[in-house]
């Protein structure tokens, strides 16, 4: 509570910037309103996820869920609580339609979901995406068959072991960090990913308001010297290391949350 106090009070809207870089991460990106057709198969296919009976086994493997616990998980369930909300899969294909990302990597794949969203905004972009379930990754990969996706790499594996695979040649240009929300783990896959980040890469993390521990990574990560803007939203922090954009670090929320920030009265 105390930490969602403290981002909506230093929370500006968009009527409240000045920046051409910012106005056109809050137009391209950051608005949820724009509409693009794949939008239809890929809600449709939450929805059956949202209605299935079939049961996936758990082995907690990083920080864990606030709202799942159990050891047997019906895939309904994880599909209600457990992934990115839709708004937050529309910013990630936004993302990836407006910056074309080529490399992308993802820790924590669960359903797919957020994994078909970047697939389907750019054909051309190569996902890979790291889940230590394998049942997951069994689920993830046959929907992206279905959707006939061939641009994703499913891995099964911790985000550890699969750092420590990676050859010094792989270069990523956009990241999704959404699994093991700890502090000390956040601050480790940033650290250990450093040298496979391009020059003008991009990096999410997901929940950075879900615990203090998460709060304090995002505090202390936007101060790496690699970052040269930030980006925190209600859920979601995003880091910009490319040197060509302003050294910004800039907190949005929705201008219907903070009514009075719409310009009229300032
Ligand atoms: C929040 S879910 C990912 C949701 C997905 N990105 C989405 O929005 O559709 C996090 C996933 O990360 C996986 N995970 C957590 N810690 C892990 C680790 N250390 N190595 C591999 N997978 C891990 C969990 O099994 C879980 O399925």
């Amino acid at each position: 509570m105390k930490i969602w106090v403290s981002y909506y009070l230093r929370a500006k809207t968009i009527y409240r910037i000045h920046s051409p870089f910012l106005y056109e991460i809050y137009a391209q990106i950051l608005r949820v309103d724009r509409y693009f057709y794949d939008f239809v198969k890929l809600e449709k296919l939450r929805s059956q996820l949202q209605s299935s009976s079939q049961t996936i086994n758990f082995i907690e493997f990083g920080a864990g869920s606030k709202k799942l616990k159990d050891t047997v998980r019906s895939v309904n369930k994880i599909a209600k609580v457990g992934i990115s909300s839709i708004d937050q899969c529309r910013v990630l294909f936004n993302l990836v339609d407006h910056f074309k990302p080529a490399q992308i990597l993802e820790f924590g794949t669960s359903l797919g979901i957020s994994t078909l969203y970047m697939a389907c905004a750019r054909k051309k972009s190569k996902i890979t995406t790291v889940e230590i379930n394998q049942e997951l990754i069994a689920l993830a990969s046959a929907n992206a068959k279905e959707m006939g996706l061939k641009n994703v790499d499913f891995v099964c594996s911790t985000f550890e072991d699969y750092i420590q695979s990676l050859k010094a040649s792989q270069i990523f240009d956009f990241i999704y960090l959404d699994g093991n929300h700890s502090f000390e783990a956040t601050c480790n896959y940033w650290e250990q990913l450093q040298p496979f980040v391009s020059k003008s890469g991009i990096i999410m993390l997901d929940d950075i308001h879900w615990s203090e521990g998460m709060f304090l990574a995002w505090e202390h990560l936007k101060k790496h010297e690699r970052v040269q803007a930030s980006i925190e939203t209600q859920y979601f922090g995003l880091l910009f290391l490319d040197k060509n954009v302003p050294n910004i670090h800039h907190v949005h929320i929705e201008y219907w949350k903070k009514p009075w920030q719409i310009g009229l009265f300032s």
